[in-house]
């Protein structure tokens, strides 16, 4: 394949709502002819230009056969478990363009020790932070410190390896409770960190191991409730961009914060080709890192991608090739974003599976060929090819406007024309950008 040019079959791995949005997203791309989703979910086949691959994200040689089946020019991993596995890895030995870091690059989220150290190395701002592997050293560390710490679990998590206490006496249970092996692996040791207070934000930068670009800033919504209550889940809704950082403080973000990670990466002989996902902090006194992720943020992505130019295809590619100079600029669309997610009852606790999904929008709005976005997340087709939860976050509705108002309006219609029993929406996502 010539440089500069756009893959013309491409295999988006995962199969959640963020995978979804990419393969829709790169299908719309000037150049490419087909996109497989491997394994997919029962909104996959009704995506323009998107197949389903019953594939599992972690069967590594399945994914690689199909990959020179197809004769795939690019891979794109949407999860981080297969990146920390080293698919990634798996996929280059054998030649093929992969976009998401290997292995080594992966620890940037499968160990938050790991990217504590790298960040406190490079200067990166960030909550102070202390580490235990036992849980008498970690109690011990709590006394000497004399206050409430925010616990997490070292490892991949799901996401729920994380307390913020509000007391010591809730720090000490968080400590017991990750030492008592619930969180399995990734329990086996702790990161202690001061709680930061702010709003928070999503920022994406796609790289190609030396260079980089970034995406509109996005604003996730963690908790299940309403005004912001309740426990955490993956995210219930997001928009972008978000006003949060302007174009001087996404600067600010990469000065301080993307590039100095990417240069921290390169010096320990890491060539990180994917994306680095900053979840940050606006504390009183600048941007500070929460946390980074290997991947898209989901739901930030199914949010993100319809706001992408045709030339995403293009620069994903170069990111996998190491040569994002050579890529065209990536355009993006001037309007306003919103994504609001329909979960299962009991969600995020002991979610409820197996209930049937109605969606009575038209063909095309499934197919997402106008300002509105359908991305089924946890569902998926029985033998009869009826659709069926199969997750937690089952769907994802995303509208574009001009502006917020009128961007939610438009998901909240769509939403009201998707059904299924224990059906869970959260009516006030983009609280923060509304005005009506
Ligand atoms: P994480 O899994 O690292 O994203 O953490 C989950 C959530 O815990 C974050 O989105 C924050 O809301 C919160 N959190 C994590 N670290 C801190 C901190 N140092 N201070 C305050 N809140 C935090
Ligand atoms: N939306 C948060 C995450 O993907 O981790």
């Amino acid at each position: 394949m010539l440089p500069g040019t756009t893959p013309r079959r491409i295999l988006v791995v995962g199969g959640g709502g963020r995978e979804n949005a990419l393969g829709w997203a790169l299908a719309r791309c000037s150049g490419v002819e087909q996109v497989w989703v491997a394994p997919g979910n029962g909104g996959t086949q009704a995506l323009t230009g998107c197949q389903q691959l019953p594939i599992a994200e972690h069967d590594q040689a399945a994914l690689l056969n199909a990959a020179r089946e197809h004769q795939i020019e690019l891979v794109v991993v949407g999860p981080e478990a297969p990146l920390a596995a080293g698919l990634a890895d798996s996929l280059r030995q054998a030649g093929v363009a992969v976009f998401g870091p290997g292995a080594a690059g992966a620890q940037l989220e499968a160990s938050k020790q790991w990217a504590k150290a790298l960040m406190v190395e490079a200067g990166i701002p960030t909550a102070r932070h202390w580490t235990a592997s036992s849980l008498e050293d970690a109690l011990a560390q709590v006394e000497a410190v004399g206050q409430p710490l925010v616990v997490k679990a070292d490892g991949l998590a799901a996401g729920k390896g994380v307390t913020v206490a509000s007391s010591i006496a809730e720090t000490r249970a968080a400590l017991e409770e990750v030492f008592s092996g619930r969180f399995g692996a990734a329990g086996a040791s702790v990161v202690l960190e001061e709680i930061l207070e702010g709003p928070e934000v999503s920022v994406f930068a796609l790289c190609d191991g030396q260079r980089m670009v970034l995406l509109p800033p996005a604003q996730d919504h963690k908790r299940i409730g309403e005004g912001d209550t309740g426990p955490n889940t993956g995210g219930m809704g997001a928009y972008a961009p978000a006003p949060l950082l302007d174009q001087a403080g996404l600067e600010q973000v990469r000065q301080q914060v993307l590039e100095p990670t990417l240069a921290a990466l390169q010096a320990l002989g890491i060539d990180y080709r994917g994306v680095i996902y900053a979840g940050l902090m606006l504390t009183a006194s600048g941007p500070s890192v929460i946390e980074f992720n290997c991947r898209f943020g989901d739901p930030e992505c199914e949010t993100l991608m319809p706001l992408m130019g045709p030339e995403l295809a293009a620069v994903l590619l170069a990111c996998a090739q190491g040569r994002l100079d050579q890529a065209p600029a990536l355009t993006i669309h001037p309007g306003c974003s919103a994504c609001v997610i329909a979960a299962a009852a009991g969600y995020p606790l002991s979610a409820r599976l197996g209930d049937a999904i109605r969606i009575d929008l038209s063909p095309d709005d499934q197919a997402g060929q106008g300002s509105l976005q359908l991305f089924h997340a946890g569902s998926q087709r029985d033998g009869s090819g009826a659709c069926l939860s199969a997750g937690g976050r089952v769907l994802a509705m995303v509208a574009q406007a001009d502006d917020f108002d009128a961007a939610f309006a438009q998901a909240y219609a769509g939403l009201a024309q998707v059904h299924f029993d224990g059906m869970t929406v959260r009516r006030d996502i983009g609280h923060q950008v509304r005005n009506r």
